[in-house]
């Protein structure tokens, strides 16, 4: 995948750093598992942020970092390779390589702690076996139903309060070990089996251990039930409403919805149409409701331009039965045809009287996107409200009863060239959390940029970066260019 040139040059021999910044560290990757261009990628990246890095293990080295690789197999790796110890020498820390993209992140080695070590597995003898679990969400599978619910559940409350808090950081922390959680193939019934695993940091293993103990978690109810939580999820949830419209209504006194319509001089032309069908918009769309508007949006496309497609992306394709929206991608197979179809779509749909309210948004310049710190996209897109009418004899989304006819829903169409559909249609299937780990996987761990339209490599830019995320995110001095990068090819999407 990477260019020869940039092999070359990574690959060099004997890559051990001159001047190394932190004396107590040096770090052998070892290779199996890892393979050798992506090795070289890390030990350049590592060198680069002033660590040592041998490229032969010898008893010199105190960190060895290892990648999909189970503690049993470190150990003997291990023990295949160390000569007898020269006195004082204590063995080196086996890593999983999490420590070494946390150190990367942090820009000096951050301490060891028991979940990095890889050793720590194999010497808990009587210990319930641990599950080797992968750091990175988009590496392992995560079911739609899983076994671990409640707690899940109880720590997504808490990302989502930290959410409304705009505390970044504590969100994904908490985002992160529910998905952990959600991946493991059996429920938790003792804390010792949260040893060992990703993203598991202190604040989790308490909440986990209060729900053990006592079937709640204090802290967890507490969130719940306050004022402040209540509020920011009532307002968050009006169309239109995000954490930072919210807090400042919550700061004025505002708590109601009535105290938001007193307000509606305020309002956006967005936020007054999610205030007026509110009550359809927070009951779940289902799927049958999604799978009537993909005909109603398909018989529009059609006819606006026939051979385009339109397919359900968002939580749909992802299985689930229920969503709070419905997203659909429409392109044609023939680059450049599906320029100026989005607007031919709605009115045909207007007409039809089925548009109760959309927001346009034109395909924005991609190199201004790219310089951008957030994950939105730039295509061509309608955020809408459709009316669903009842099919004959039934009511909306449910069994027959009688009931309006006719239900407001959240769609958003999105118009896409075919040559970035493969890489839109991936960033609009979600979750959130999947995307955002898929991404931070790329950069971290591949070296490559992933947004909705391609994959790029940051080496191939003409310009001098700029950065596109907070620095915090940002690994081995990597950034976005000025320019957009060169793509890569689709197929690099299932490397
Ligand atoms: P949604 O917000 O619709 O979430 O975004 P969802 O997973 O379908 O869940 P519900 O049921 O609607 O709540 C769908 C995907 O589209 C991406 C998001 O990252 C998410 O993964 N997306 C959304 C974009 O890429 N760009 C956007 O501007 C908006
Ligand atoms: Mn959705």
């Amino acid at each position: 995948m990477l260019p020869k040139r940039r092999r070359a040059r990574v690959g060099t021999p004997g890559a051990i750093s001159s001047a190394a910044c932190f004396p107590g560290v040096t770090i052998y990757l070892a290779e199996p598992r890892m393979g050798r261009s992506r090795r070289a990628f890390l030990t350049r990246l590592a060198l680069s942020k002033g660590f040592r890095v041998l490229d032969a293990y010898s008893s010199q080295v105190t960190h060895v970092v290892m990648e999909q690789t189970s503690a049993e197999d470190a150990v003997c790796w291990l023990e295949s390779r160390a000569a007898p110890l020269p006195p004082g020498c204590a063995s080196p820390a086996l890593l999983d390589i999490s420590w070494f993209t946390e150190s990367m992140a942090a820009g000096q080695p951050v301490p060891v702690e028991c979940r990095h070590r890889l050793e720590v597995a194999v010497s808990r003898k009587g210990l319930p076996s641990p599950v080797w679990m992968l750091p990175y969400a988009c590496q392992r599978p995560t079911p739609l139903t899983h076994h671990n619910t409640s707690f899940s559940e109880a720590l997504e409350t808490l990302a989502e309060a930290a959410g409304f808090e705009g505390s970044e950081g504590r969100l994904l922390s908490f985002y992160r070990s529910a998905s952990v959680l959600k991946a493991l193939p059996s429920p938790v019934t003792a804390l010792s089996q949260l040893q060992g695993l990703p993203h598991f940091g202190e604040h989790s293993c308490r909440v986990v251990q209060e729900l053990l103990e006592h079937g709640v978690c204090d802290e967890v109810e507490r969130v719940r039930l306050s004022e402040r939580y209540q509020s920011m999820k009532l307002f968050t949830g009006i169309f239109g409403v995000g954490v930072r419209t919210a807090d400042q209504w919550y700061r004025e006194g505002l708590r109601t919805l009535d105290d938001v319509r007193k307000q509606v001089q305020r309002l956006t032309q967005q936020q007054k149409a999610g205030l007026q069908h509110y009550g359809d918009l927070s009951r779940p769309v289902q799927r049958s409701d999604a799978e009537a508007l993909q005909l109603v949006v398909e018989a529009a496309v059609g006819q606006a331009l026939p051979g385009a497609t339109v397919t359900l992306a968002g939580s749909f394709r992802r299985g689930k039965s229920q969503g709070h929206d419905v997203d659909f991608l429409i392109t044609h197979p023939q680059e450049g045809q599906e320029v100026g179809l989005l607007p031919r779509v709605l009115c045909y749909l207007k007409k039809q009287g089925l548009v109760l309210y959309q927001q346009h948004r034109r395909c924005r310049d991609h190199a201004h996107w790219m310089r951008q710190s957030h994950n939105m996209d730039t295509f061509e897109s309608s955020f809408c409200i459709f009316r669903l009418l009842r099919p004959s004899g039934a009511a909306v989304g449910g069994p027959q009863r009688p009931g309006p006819a006719w239900k407001a829903v959240r769609v958003d169409l999105v118009v896409v060239p075919i040559g970035q559909y493969p890489f839109a249609l991936l960033g609009w299937t979600g979750s959130k959390h999947f995307e955002r780990e898929l991404r931070r996987f790329s950069r971290t761990e591949r070296g490559l940029w992933l947004n909705s339209r391609g994959l790029y490599d940051p080496e191939q830019s003409r310009e001098t970066p700029d950065p596109v995320c907070h620095s915090s995110e940002t690994l081995g001095g990597r950034s976005a260019s000025r320019t957009p990068w060169m793509p890569l090819a689709t197929e690099c999407l299932q490397a």
